[in-house]
């Protein structure tokens, strides 16, 4: 509670030993405030936080062996990169010249060789995020805590940054806790995503079963793109009524596209068709996303492009196809 503010309302989590685990939510839903009782800069107003079995809900944020990137990415502004790096090194006792090696190591290692001179404020914000990130690392702490880590990085370095992120898990298995909204990100690097909506979880689960079984429409529509199948709006041939309190959802990338006068295919029991008219076509390099009127809904379908594929311009009428068992009911 920040007064009369209730951030984060319910959140029981289990962290593994070793687990890369994803806090995704929007905007507000609580990910900072619970990062920050976690790092033990927010008191919890009620509740525990244990940590190897032990609470640590007294225990002062300097004591605790973390790395931490702020959302922001909080330099020291009055320390040149090179001094950022070494403050948690000697907090730790590392002799000067041990210090100067590990930083230069971290350095080269996020493409910043060069820079330890400079100060925060002349640099990008995409170099005070690879700071931000390699201080974190320096002093291999085994938790390490991360707010939007990537925020602010252009796509590629992002990408870079993520495969960066990965190794480094890979390579030295610390539990690490990161908040992002970022769903990409969020499926790229962690064992677990827990998706959180206004400070309580949503559902907790691998990013395949998050993605491929979302419990609930939130979910199904923060993580990945969704069609939702809801009549009278929509109706499809051969139509299963869905459990009450659920909608049915279809992921853009499980529908075909076809002619509308096209044959079915031999599976044609097994999927059910609905017919209507492209309104736009956007070629996405290798995807091809279309966006199909039907009745009063608007259906997204997305297509692996391939060589000899058909492509429908916009005021074509097509009729998508999708197989039964990939409609997923979801809490509505
Ligand atoms: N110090 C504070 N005092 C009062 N309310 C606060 C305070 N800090 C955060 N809040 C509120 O708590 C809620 C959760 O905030 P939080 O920063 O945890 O969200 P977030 O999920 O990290 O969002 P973002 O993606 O924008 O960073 C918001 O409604 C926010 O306005
Ligand atoms: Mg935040």
């Amino acid at each position: 509670m920040y007064g009369e503010v209730c951030a984060v309302k319910e959140l029981s989590l289990a962290v593994r030993r070793g687990e890369f685990l994803t806090i995704l939510g929007p905007s507000g839903s609580g990910k900072t405030t619970a990062l920050m009782m976690l790092a033990g800069f927010t008191a919890p107003t009620s509740g525990d936080i244990l940590i190897a079995g032990k609470s640590v809900a007294a225990v002062p944020s300097y004591r605790r062996d973390q790395g931490i990137v702020f959302q922001g990415y909080a330099l020291f502004p009055h320390l040149t990169v090179h001094r950022n790096l070494e403050f948690p090194l000697e907090m730790r006792g590392m002799k000067a010249a041990e210090r100067a090696i590990q930083v230069d190591r971290m350095l080269e290692r996020v493409h910043l060789k060069g820079f330890g001179g400079r100060m925060p404020s002349q640099l990008s914000g995409g170099q005070q995020q690879r700071v931000a990130l390699s201080r974190a690392l320096i002093a291999d702490p085994p938790l390490l805590l991360l707010d939007e880590p990537l925020g602010a990085l252009d796509r590629n370095l992002r990408e870079q940054m993520q495969v960066e992120i990965k190794s480094l898990h890979r390579e030295f298995g610390k539990t690490t806790i990161c908040v992002t909204h970022d769903q990409e990100e969020a499926l790229t690097l962690s064992d677990r995503i827990v998706v959180m909506r206004a400070g309580e979880i949503e559902q907790i689960d691998t990013p395949e079963a998050l993605y491929d079984r979302p419990a609930t429409r939130f979910a199904a529509e923060f993580l990945g793109e969704a069609n939702f199948l809801e009549p009278p709006g929509f109706q499809a041939e051969s139509d299963v009524a869905p459990p009450l309190g659920t909608v049915a959802m279809l992921r853009p990338e499980r529908i075909c596209v076809a002619e509308r006068g096209a044959p079915r295919r031999v599976d044609a029991d097994q999927r059910q068709f609905v017919c209507g008219i492209v309104e736009d076509m956007i070629y996405a390099g290798p995807l091809r996303k279309y966006q199909v009127r039907a009745g009063d809904s608007v259906v997204i379908v997305r297509e692996h492009v391939a060589a000899d594929q058909q492509i429908f311009r916009p005021g074509e009428e097509v009729r998508l196809n999708w197989l039964r068992s990939d409609v997923r009911f979801v809490a509505a």
